[in-house]
């Protein structure tokens, strides 16, 4: 798919059919997050996959936003290092390469960041130093996304020329 034709019709889904996504192409998931940059490349972030359909109801048992992810295929926990002060902008890279390269496949995927931390740490035994940042769900859509619009601002409204507050004349 052209990149572009990728970032606009991908939107973030909730509900997941059962069809199980292919190894290869959680491969190609992961492979899309190694391969993306970090600040001074220090690639201190690191994944866990979940696929086992019990840690995926636990996730979803210590999440306070993503309950959803219960019906997901596989879920990817994406921890990183906040001693980092760019670890977010990180995060929000890989994020994006990860959810862009599924859809790439067609699989579809949601995000939540509204956890229990402590329920998080214990369960998926994630060190206290690591900031739990964001988890990802994954599966295929279990109907046609091409019906659904994205509700965005018009460019006109986010975009500046040369000054903040200027439009083009
Ligand atoms: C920083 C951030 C945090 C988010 N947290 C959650 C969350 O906790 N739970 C959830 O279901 N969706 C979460 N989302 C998903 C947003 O609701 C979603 O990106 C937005 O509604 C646009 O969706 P669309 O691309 O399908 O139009 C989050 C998105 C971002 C960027």
């Amino acid at each position: 798919m052209d990149t572009f034709e990728c970032i606009s019709t991908k939107l973030d889904i909730r509900e997941f059919s059962k069809k199980n996504v292919p190894a290869e192409i959680k491969e190609k998931i992961l492979e899309a997050a190694r391969q993306t940059g970090t600040g001074l490349n220090t690639q201190h972030w690191r994944f866990i996959l979940v696929e086992d359909k019990d840690n995926l109801h636990t996730l979803s048992e210590d999440s306070t936003s993503g309950r959803w992810v219960d019906g997901a295929n596989f879920a990817i926990i994406i921890l990183t290092n906040p001693e980092y002060g760019f670890h977010m902008i990180d995060s929000g890279r890989v994020l994006q390469n990860m959810q862009l390269t599924a859809w790439n496949y067609g699989v579809g995927s949601g995000i939540f960041t509204g956890i229990n931390k402590e329920k998080f740490e214990k369960d998926f035994t994630i060190p206290k130093n690591m900031n739990i940042t964001v988890t990802i769900g994954f599966g295929y859509p279990t109907h046609k996304l091409s019906g659904r619009k994205k509700n965005r601002l018009p460019l006109h409204e986010l975009v500046y020329y040369e000054k903040y507050g200027s439009s083009k004349i």
